[in-house]
């Protein structure tokens, strides 16, 4: 796998490039059409990455038809379907235990080895655990994997402890396909679960207060083929903007919806930089531009996301004055300010937060992404930074971004992709 990365930094990323569709709506919806028997779901803008073909062969695996071309996926799901997941495909991702609701729904009955995915921290799946036993599964811990079970789930009122995305997503696919009325309260607002939620109800579920933090699920057994398009990614859009910001070029991204980068948008004027927008796009003219520091708190949706800490914390490296964030979804989420000290990042990490000292220019140095965003992040410190920059262990990137050389490279970027010449390990 080509998984190292030569930047010549210094070069403004100038010109307009489409959003791709959200990773993180795409995956759940995906799951989803584990809810159906005998029917199609149809996605559209579907992103083509590494998580996506994961998740495609794991529904493969469990049974499901898969076919993928120019964005457009098609699942056709049998009547009867195998509830026991490979620890190999498990492991490579943490949004595999997205398919535990819905098998455990549509089959009473699940395998799923503990989940791997990002090293960000710890990241267990109680709630998710919590909620389904709470509808009437039995969940015991055997060698390694959960063993899910139940005669038959009921409709109830799931109080999460957390807004977590993965434990509302599973908890509304699971209630989707259970008789009666669910509640999920504490349960994320993201756009990707509203996308879900319109899933759905495109199946023919009865789902409202997506987008809020009481949601009511009315189920049926009989759920219907349905076509639903993907929403655009935030976390992308939002990376390429601070591509845009760092490299004081010229951008504009299309095919967005800018209600989704809100809190990025308002952050970025608190900085002193103002960014044009339109319903579906945002443009930033950066040339010659300077930001000021700023203090900022990670939240659920629709605080700023922990996806674009990394990101912004690149950004910061870069202002005028001192920077305070505080990430307060994931512990340890801070992996990557090692390597942007390498760079000449002037940060100092107190617990889950860093203090960010703004200098005027970075240079370029031999990094390694840890995580998905920490490897975009890098990236982007690279395209800003004097001189060159290698960047390895790409392949988290690729996890996340669709065509990513190809949109770099339209847009100025001096970037060479080659084989990591490191033994594996
Ligand atoms: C999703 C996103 C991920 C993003 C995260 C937070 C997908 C595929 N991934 O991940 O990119 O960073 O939301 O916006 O959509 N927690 C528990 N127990 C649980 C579940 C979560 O303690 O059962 C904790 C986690 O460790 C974490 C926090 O809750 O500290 C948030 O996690 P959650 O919202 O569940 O994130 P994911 O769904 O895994």
């Amino acid at each position: 796998m080509k998984d190292k990365m030569i930047i010549k930094g210094g070069r403004p990323m100038s010109g307009s490039i489409t959003a791709q569709g959200a990773k993180n709506a795409a995956l759940p919806v995906m799951a989803s059409a584990l809810l159906l028997k005998g029917r199609r779901l149809t996605l559209e803008r579907v992103p083509d990455l590494q998580d996506i073909h994961t998740m495609a062969d794991l529904l493969r695996h469990l049974g499901a038809m898969i076919v993928f071309e120019n964005g457009r996926m098609t699942i056709d799901v049998p009547e009867e379907l195998n509830w026991e997941t490979p620890a190999d495909l498990v492991r490579k991702m943490r949004a595999s235990s997205l398919v535990l609701g819905p098998l455990v729904a549509r089959c009473g009955e699940a395998i799923l080895p503990l989940p791997g995915g990002c090293a960000i921290g710890s990241r267990p799946i109680d709630f998710h655990l919590k909620g389904l036993a709470r509808m009437g599964a039995e969940i015991d811990l055997e060698q390694g994997s959960i063993h899910a079970r139940t005669k038959g789930l009921s409709a109830t009122r799931i109080i999460l402890d957390f807004p977590s995305v993965g434990a509302t997503e599973n908890m509304l696919m699971t209630a989707a396909l259970t008789p009666g009325e669910s509640i999920i309260e504490n349960a994320a607002r993201e756009p990707e679960i509203s996308n879900l939620a319109q899933t759905l109800r495109a199946m023919g579920a009865h789902v409202e207060g997506d987008g809020t933090d009481t949601i009511i699920i009315r189920g049926t057994r009989d759920l219907e083929s349905a076509t639903v398009r993907i929403i655009p990614d935030r976390i992308e859009v939002s990376t390429y903007l601070l591509a845009g910001l760092m490299t004081r070029g010229n951008i504009t991204v299309n095919g967005i919806n800018t209600k989704y980068i809100s809190s990025l948008l308002s952050k970025l004027e608190e900085a002193g930089v103002t960014a044009e927008t339109t319903p579906d796009s945002v443009s930033l003219s950066a040339e010659g531009m300077n930001w000021s520091g700023v203090t900022l708190t990670t939240s659920p949706y629709p605080g700023f996301p922990t996806d674009v800490q990394p990101q912004i914390m690149a950004a910061l490296c870069m202002a005028d004055g001192t920077s305070v964030i505080h990430e307060s979804v994931f512990d340890s989420r801070y992996v990557h300010v090692a390597e942007f000290k390498r760079m000449g990042g002037k940060i100092d990490i107190q617990g889950n937060t860093v203090v960010v000292i703004g200098v005027p220019r970075l240079s370029g140095a031999e990094v390694r992404a840890s995580d998905l965003r920490a490897g975009a992040a890098l990236i982007l410190l690279g395209l800003a930074a004097d001189g060159e920059t290698v960047v390895h262990e790409l392949k988290h990137v690729w996890r996340g971004y669709e065509n990513l050389m190809e949109k770099m490279t339209s847009l100025g970027a001096d970037i060479e992709l080659i084989e990591s010449d490191e033994p594996e390990g």
